[in-house]
């Protein structure tokens, strides 16, 4: 994928890198890995540690290294504005604490995955404790959201890393992303949710004729209207 080698270029020397969860990350980890790399890397999950690790990246923590130069992370959703829906793999939690902590957030999506406006196609993920579970659940419902309990294959709630539940909710359309940001920080029972609001410094998309890097909303409306997406 195009947009990930462009990304991977971010990395040099030894800076400290956070490395968000999902399939585009682990990709951009294979392209590092072909490398002779002195940046050390913070996961923001046990998948993608397992993975870099076996991939031979040098790996450490937050606790070690609060301050991060660069956070690379993939997305489900992303608006003009920036603001993006992640958390299909449940480690938006995390994700978002990584990125709180990075000078600088690469994130690299394919063209699919640029929206006019958050939530026309995908959920907004919550995390929720098992705990209040129900109760959380009615909370989110009065947000005018669709609250579906994420389950696993075994028909079990999916556990995330921090041994907590996620709630999929379902909006019709998301007009003001920091608003129900801040409205779904105050559900009680609710830990982290997947609204990450303006939260992009540069966003590499990957498309059939390669990779186009955005860095405003101009380049992305632009990148909207131009005959590649057509
Ligand atoms: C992990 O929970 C998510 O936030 C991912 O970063 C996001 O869902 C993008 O995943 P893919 O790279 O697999 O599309």
């Amino acid at each position: 994928m195009a947009a990930a080698k462009a990304a991977a270029k971010l990395v040099r020397g030894r800076m400290v890198v956070g490395l968000g969860s999902g399939t585009t990350v682990a990709h951009v980890v294979r392209i590092l890995a072909e490398r002779e790399i002195n940046a050390t890397f913070v996961p923001s999950s046990f998948a993608i540690q397992k993975f870099a690790a076996g991939r031979g990246l040098r790996l450490s923590t937050s606790d070690e290294y609060p301050k991060l130069d660069l956070m690379i992370d993939g997305a489900d959703e992303i608006d003009p504005n920036f603001n993006m829906i992640k958390g299909r793999g449940g480690a938006h939690t995390r994700e978002k604490i990584l990125m709180s902590a990075s000078k600088r957030i690469a994130i690299i999506v394919d063209r699919t995955k640029l929206v006019r406006r958050l939530g026309e196609r995908r959920p907004v993920p919550v995390e929720i404790l098992p705990f209040v579970q129900k109760y959380t659940m009615r909370r989110l419902a009065e947000l005018n959201g669709k609250p579906v309990l994420r389950m696993t294959r075994e028909r079990m709630p999916f556990v995330t890393d921090n041994g907590n539940y996620i709630v999929d909710v379902k909006f019709d359309s998301i007009p003001h992303p920091a608003e129900l940001e801040e409205a779904l920080d105050h559900v009680p029972g609710a830990v982290e949710n997947g609204l990450f609001v303006n939260s992009a410094d540069i966003v590499f998309v990957g498309y059939e004729g390669g990779c186009v890097v955005l860095r405003s909303k101009k380049d992305f409306l632009r990148f909207m209207r131009s005959s590649k997406l057509r």
